[in-house]
C-alpha cells in the first residue's frame, strides 16, 4: 500500500466505506470527520451530486478515446475552464492522471523549452529541501525528502536544492512571517556555482504541505521570480495541494500575487473523484516548443490516459461547482476563523509550534525520544478512532479539510485533537 506501514495496516485495518458532504463511514457505521479533505483534494466535499452525474454521462457516452493524433471535446472544454482561472498568461493546459506525472511533464517542458530556444545547455533542476513533488523519477530527485530518496540511488543528475522556508519565522506565526533572511537569495549562490547557463528551471510549493505545512516568509516567492526572471530560469509552482480554494484563490499564485512560468494541479481539479492532473504554461513556453519543432509531433510526451473523458467531465463539473458555489471565497473568508481556533491549540500538551495559511495548518509536537513520528502516528489512529480523519508526517499533523467546513465542524476538529494530544504521552 503507498506510503503505509503495512504491517501494522495489516495486523489492524482502518477502513473506510463511503462518504458523504464533510464525512467518511466506517464498515461498521460510524462517521469520520474529514480534517484533510481525503489526501487534500476533496475540495467541495464528498460524494458531490453534479460531479457523480458527469462521470456516469461521461462513462455512458464515451468511455475512452485516443488522445494521440485525435480528440474529443470534453478535455478541450476543461482546458478552457481550467485557463481561465490560471495565472493571467497560463492559458496553455497539458492533462496528466496524478500530481507525480503533472511535476515529471513540467520539469520536462522546461527542459524542452530551453532546447527549442537553443540552449539545450540548461539541464539542470532545482527544487527544495523538504520539497514534495510526487514519487516518479523527476519528483523524487527535485524533492527534498531523504526517506523519499534514500531507498533509490538513482536520482536524476544535476539536481540541487534550495534550503528550505522553515525556521526563520517565529513559533505560532500566524499566516505569512516575517524574517531578515535571504532564504530565495540563496538562488543566486546556485547561479553563481553552476552557471545560469547550466539551470532549466527551479521547481517549488509555494506553501510546502506533505512536509508539514510551511508558509513562505513575505517576499520569498517574489524574490525568487526576480532571480529566476533575471537569469532566464524558468519558475514552476507546484500548485497540487495549493490550487482550488485551498488558500481562498484559485491558485497560490494569485494569492501571494506571483507568476510562475509553468504551474502544475492534479487533485482538486476533479474534486479527487477521478485520478487527473494538468500542467499549465506560459504563451512563451507553449510557442517556443510548439513552433520551435520541426515538422511532426512538438512535445513527445503524454499518457494513455491524458483527458481521459470520465476525468475530463469530474474536471468540468468540478470547475463549475466551485464557480457556482463560490467556494474559493468562501474559504477566503473562512480563514480568519480557521487561524483564530487552530491557534487555540497553542498551549495544548506536546505542541511546539502551529502553522495556518488558508484553509491549512500544521501542528507540529515534539517528538520521542528516538521515535520521530510514533506521537503524530498515535494521535493519528486516536483520532480516527474518535471519529476525526487528520494527517500526519513526522511529528506534524496537518489539517486541510473540504472547503465547506462549517464553523462547528472546525471547532470539532480542533476540540478532538486537543482532547487526542492531551490523552498520549
Ligand atoms: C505538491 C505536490 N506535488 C505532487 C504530489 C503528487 O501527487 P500524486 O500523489 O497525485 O502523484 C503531491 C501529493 O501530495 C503534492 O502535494
Amino acid at each position: 500500500m503507498p506510503f503505509t506501514d503495512n504491517r501494522s495496516f495489516k495486523a489492524a485495518p482502518r477502513m473506510l466505506v463511503s462518504a458523504d458532504g464533510m464525512y467518511y463511514r466506517t464498515p461498521d457505521g460510524r462517521r469520520i470527520l474529514d480534517g484533510t479533505a481525503g489526501l487534500w483534494c476533496v475540495n467541495a466535499g464528498h460524494g458531490r451530486e453534479s460531479i457523480v452525474r458527469a462521470i456516469q454521462d461521461a462513462a455512458a457516452t464515451l468511455d475512452f478515446a485516443p488522445t494521440f493524433q485525435l480528440g474529443h471535446p470534453l478535455p478541450f472544454v476543461l482546458a478552457n475552464k481550467l485557463a481561465a482561472i490560471m495565472p493571467k498568461g497560463l492559458d496553455r493546459i497539458f492533462f496528466t492522471n496524478s500530481g507525480s506525472e503533472s511535476a515529471d511533464t513540467a520539469l520536462k517542458m522546461a527542459l524542452a523549452y530551453h532546447r527549442a530556444r537553443g540552449q539545450s545547455g540548461r539541464t539542470r533542476l532545482i527544487g527544495r529541501q523538504r520539497g514534495y513533488h510526487g514519487t516518479n523519477f523527476g519528483g523524487m530527485s527535485v524533492g527534498g525528502i531523504g526517506g523519499n530518496r534514500r531507498g533509490f540511488s538513482a536520482q536524476l543528475w544535476g539536481v540541487d536544492h534550495l534550503s528550505h522556508t522553515h525556521g526563520g519565522t517565529a513559533p505560532f506565526t500566524r499566516g505569512m512571517g516575517t524574517t531578515n533572511q535571504d532564504i530565495a537569495g540563496e538562488l543566486e549562490e546556485l547561479v553563481a556555482l553552476h552557471g545560469a547557463e547550466t539551470i532549466a528551471a527551479v521547481i517549488v510549493e509555494p506553501v510546502a504541505g506533505s512536509t508539514g505545512v510551511l508558509v513562505p516568509p513575505r517576499g520569498y516567492l517574489q524574490r525568487l521570480r526576480e532571480i529566476t526572471s533575471a537569469h532566464g530560469i524558468l519558475l514552476i509552482f507546484d500548485e497540487v495541494i495549493t490550487a482550488f480554494g485551498r488558500l481562498g484563490s484559485a491558485t497560490a499564485a494569485d494569492y501571494f500575487g506571483v507568476t510562475p512560468d509553468i504551474l502544475t494541479v492534479a487533485k482538486g481539479l476533479t474534486n479527487g473523484a477521478v485520478p487527473m492532473g494538468a500542467v499549465a504554461a506560459s504563451r512563451e513556453v507553449h510557442d517556443t516548443v510548439v513552433d520551435g519543432a520541426g515538422p511532426g509531433i512538438e512535445f513527445f510526451h503524454g499518457y494513455t490516459y491524458s483527458g481521459h473523458p470520465l476525468a475530463a467531465a469530474a474536471g468540468i463539473a468540478t470547475l463549475d461547482l466551485y464557480a457556482e458555489e463560490a467556494l474559493f471565497d468562501r474559504a477566503g473568508g473562512l480563514a480568519r476563523r480557521w487561524e483564530e481556533a487552530v491557534h487555540g491549540l497553542r498551549g495544548a500538551r506536546h505542541v511546539v509550534d502551529i502553522r495556518n495559511i488558508g484553509i491549512v495548518a500544521g501542528i507540529e509536537l515534539t517528538s520521542r525520544e528516538g521515535a520521530v513520528g510514533a506521537r503524530a502516528m498515535e494521535a493519528f489512529h486516536r483520532c480516527f478512532d474518535e471519529g476525526l480523519l487528520i494527517r500526519v508526517t513526522a511529528d506534524i499533523i496537518a489539517l486541510s479539510p473540504p472547503l465547506i467546513v462549517e464553523n462547528g465542524q472546525i471547532d470539532e476538529i480542533v476540540s478532538r485533537i486537543a482532547t487526542v494530544l492531551g490523552q498520549i504521552d
